[in-house]
């Protein structure tokens, strides 16, 4: 791997990962426009073949203030997706929602709706649930009368007595129908946001951190009912968080947004089935996108995929050469494998025993790296050169401590 220079953020990352093989990414900083897929699932391009629902395109949004909040976003979300936005604190997420919600409207660039550039006729507030970060419930009315106020300010709340019972159910909160939001957990509050959220049946749900302020046993369990809600009922869901775990666990597709002004630092598609579990490869997947989220320049990897097996690994270590050429970063890949380091590296630093010290540098000049080139006599030959370099790097020096 080598060191070149990107224009995005500034951040080193230091990457260790355990195990994975499913993740596919797209810079907005690289030239090529392609989504590379690091997953062998067919099932990979079928959310990239939707038409969009909403498309920013160079959106731009400066506060009274002066603030820019963000600059030349360009975002699509795709029809029926489960998209999920990741970035750090004050890069424009919540800022992103409410210009999609019409709460806001962008100081430069274009919304535009479904393939036209006009909103589809009928588009109006019911067409979007938002799940703001907090319940913002009113205190003084019970569940039901929570749940209604979206029919209430559309004057419809007389004939959506079913729809309020309804979107109750969904949440699992029939029980619960007269009760006071005081007489409720953090969660149950949450569910009645959601609850209240989806009453109109909207097309699209904006979810701004809605589990962030949860335990980690109620925000599962609230993972897993909003997963059956987006199956279930088709939705198409914007879902902003700060979990990176969360995201790869509920998302098909993930944005990655550069720190304020924020724009799309890369995308991820993430193609394993539902229901996700706690894998190999979902934890690498997470530690991927993680090492990712700070848009960092420069990507240290410490034997990430030392305990795959070599079929998941071939694929990684070509997952990584794509994710090292799009996104131009420089990676410092640390393992024990030699074939591992000709195959990814343009340049390997041998090390002594301990104490450390280099013993020797290989440059490994191929312009393509491939399946190709891993049956080449060239490739070969390298790995003999390396080989042959770390034998005389691990024989004992006279003076070093034992
Ligand atoms: N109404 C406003 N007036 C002025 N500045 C604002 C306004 N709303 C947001 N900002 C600023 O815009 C930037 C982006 O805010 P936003 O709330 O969109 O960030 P965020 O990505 O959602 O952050 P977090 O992850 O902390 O929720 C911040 O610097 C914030 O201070
Ligand atoms: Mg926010």
């Amino acid at each position: 791997m080598t060191a070149t220079s990107r224009p995005c953020g500034p951040t080193s990352l230091v990457f260790q990962a355990s195990q994975g093989q499913v993740y596919s990414g797209r810079s907005s900083c690289g030239d090529s426009k392609d989504l590379f897929v690091l997953s062998d699932s067919p099932s990979s391009s079928q959310s990239r073949t939707q038409p969009p629902i909403v498309a920013l395109r160079g959106v731009g949004k400066t506060f009274a203030n002066g603030t820019q909040a963000l600059d030349r976003l360009d975002l699509e979300v795709r029809s029926g997706e489960f998209l999920s936005v990741l970035g750090p604190s004050g890069c424009g997420k919540s800022t992103a929602l409410r210009l999609i919600a019409g709460l806001s409207e962008p100081s430069r660039g274009t919304i535009a709706w479904g393939t036209g550039a006009e909103p589809p006729a009928g588009r109006g507030p019911h067409d979007i649930g938002f799940v703001f970060q907090e319940p913002t419930l009113m205190p003084w009315a019970t569940v039901e009368r929570n749940v209604a106020l979206p029919l209430r300010l559309r004057g419809a709340a007389a004939s959506g007595a079913q729809r309020i019972a309804a979107a109750i159910d969904r949440v699992g909160l029939s029980d619960f129908r007269h009760v006071y939001p005081r007489a409720l957990s953090g969660g149950m509050k949450m569910r009645v946001s959601i609850a209240r959220a989806l009453v109109t049946d909207p097309k699209l749900l904006l979810m701004d951190e809605p589990f962030a302020a949860l335990d980690e046993i109620t925000r599962f369990k609230l993972n897993d009912d909003l997963l059956s809600l987006w199956q279930m009922l088709g939705k198409t869901v914007v879902f902003v968080t700060h979990s990176v775990f969360e995201s790869v666990y509920l998302s098909q597709r993930i944005v990655v947004m550069t720190p304020r002004p924020g724009r799309v630092f890369t995308e991820l598609a993430i193609d394993a089935p539902y229901p996700r579990e706690l894998s190999g490869g979902m934890r690498m997947r997470v530690s991927i996108a993680r090492a990712l989220v700070t848009a960092p320049r420069i990507l240290l990897m410490d034997e990430p995929f030392a305990a795959l097996d070599e079929i998941t690994r071939f694929k990684l270590n070509d997952d990584l050469v794509a994710l090292w050429r799009e996104l131009r970063m420089t990676v410092v890949f640390v393992t024990h494998s030699v074939f591992e380091s000709v195959y990814l590296s343009t340049r390997i630093v041998v090390m002594t025993g301990r104490p450390g010290r280099v013993s020797s540098e290989l440059a490994v000049d191929v312009p393509n790296r491939d399946a190709r080139f891993r049956t080449s006599a060239e490739y070969a030959g390298y790995c003999r050169v390396a080989s042959e370099a770390l034998a005389k790097a691990m024989q004992p020096r006279a003076g070093a401590a034992a």
